[in-house]
């Protein structure tokens, strides 16, 4: 069916009946097509609804390396659909918008790294999830937020590391497990917009909340934090801590499943430098039910990845996938 769509924007400019109930067709479709629906917490709350699952990027790995469904409809970003694509050569991967990048994976171009690379000879290179294909074959063991620690750790300690392309997760990781690793520049448009001024004000006028941050944040803002962690680690922190208030220091669209696991807490988005939403990813939220409506029925556009790419970036993420067997995103 996708052969015959144009997709020169990056998405089927298709716009459906405005009659049309889009959460009962998506159910449909999905059942017709035997497709999965994996949402990133950072999607929308309309797509986090009425997806089959919702995780962080090590869980939707885990669920992409896992399913039976014929076809994944990934609603997050392209590397992550990217990576569901690795792990499922034979599979019809589709994201809705093919334009929903990432500025953490468009900091790490594959030629300017492999130089980097080779500037570094006999270290072990961890690159953090959020990179493109061509920085995973280049790769010794991908890691995410929830396993990065974890992932360094089972390097031996006689070992030199790269660590790609996250600064910021990169130097946290470097202070929680001592190893002294070799950093690529790379950041996070979103986790370093945070203005550590307005934090202050916010945590002196709610004395009562925690603040809570992503790892992908800069050093002086997590140095506020009551606590750090992957998307899916500070959803579970609201849930099983005790307080009544958190000042959430991650992309804005976590908080609807915080809200819906904690009804009777207050969540409060960390404030950016400007009066922008700029706590909200852009590339994320390139992705809308309407975009995800059209693709999942006309089946585009499709993750189409050359073979030997494909091959050697599956190395690297499965070697993640086996050593993170006991954890889960
Ligand atoms: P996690 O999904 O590992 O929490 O990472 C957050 C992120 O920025 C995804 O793009
Ligand atoms: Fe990339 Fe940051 Fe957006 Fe995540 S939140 S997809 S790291 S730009």
């Amino acid at each position: 069916m996708s052969t015959s769509v144009d997709i020169k924007k990056g998405y089927l400019d298709i716009h459906p009946d405005p009659s049309l109930d889009l959460f009962e067709e998506i159910k449909k479709l999905k059942k017709e097509k035997n497709a999965v629906l994996l949402a990133h917490y950072y999607q929308d709350a309309d797509i986090q609804d009425i997806a089959d699952y919702i995780g962080d990027s090590l869980g939707l790995a885990q669920k992409a390396e896992k399913t039976e469904a014929d076809i994944i409809v990934f609603a997050g970003v392209h590397f992550m659909a990217e990576t569901a694509k690795i792990l499922n050569p034979h599979k019809k991967v589709l994201l809705p918008d093919l334009n929903a990048g990432c500025s953490l994976a468009d900091s790490c171009p594959p030629e300017e790294f492999a130089k980097f690379k080779a500037q570094h000879p006999d270290h072990v290179v961890i690159s953090y999830i959020n990179c493109t294909a061509g920085i995973k074959a280049l790769s010794d063991i991908i890691c995410t937020s929830t396993n990065a620690e974890h992932i360094v750790r089972s390097v031996p300690a006689d070992k030199k590391i790269i660590f790609a392309p996250d600064k910021n997760l990169g130097r946290y990781i470097i202070k929680k497990t001592g190893r002294d690793m070799v950093l690529w520049n790379g950041s996070c448009m979103v986790h370093e917009i945070f203005s550590l001024e307005k934090i202050r004000s916010l945590k002196a006028k709610h004395p009562e909340a925690k603040f809570i941050a992503h790892p992908e944040c800069e050093e002086p803002v997590l140095a506020l934090a009551d606590f750090i962690g992957s998307t899916t680690a500070l959803l579970n922190y609201t849930i099983r801590d005790t307080a009544k208030a958190y000042i959430v220091a991650t992309e804005t669209g976590i908080l609807h499943q915080m809200e819906k696991a904690s009804p009777d807490k207050t969540f409060i988005p960390a404030p950016p430098e400007t009066n922008c939403a700029c706590n909200d990813c852009p590339h994320m939220k390139l992705n809308t039910l309407e975009k995800l409506y059209v693709c999942l029925k006309y089946e585009a556009p499709e993750i189409i990845l050359p073979d030997d790419l494909a091959a050697k970036s599956l190395i690297p993420i499965k070697r993640m996938l086996e050593l993170s067997a006991g954890l889960s995103g």
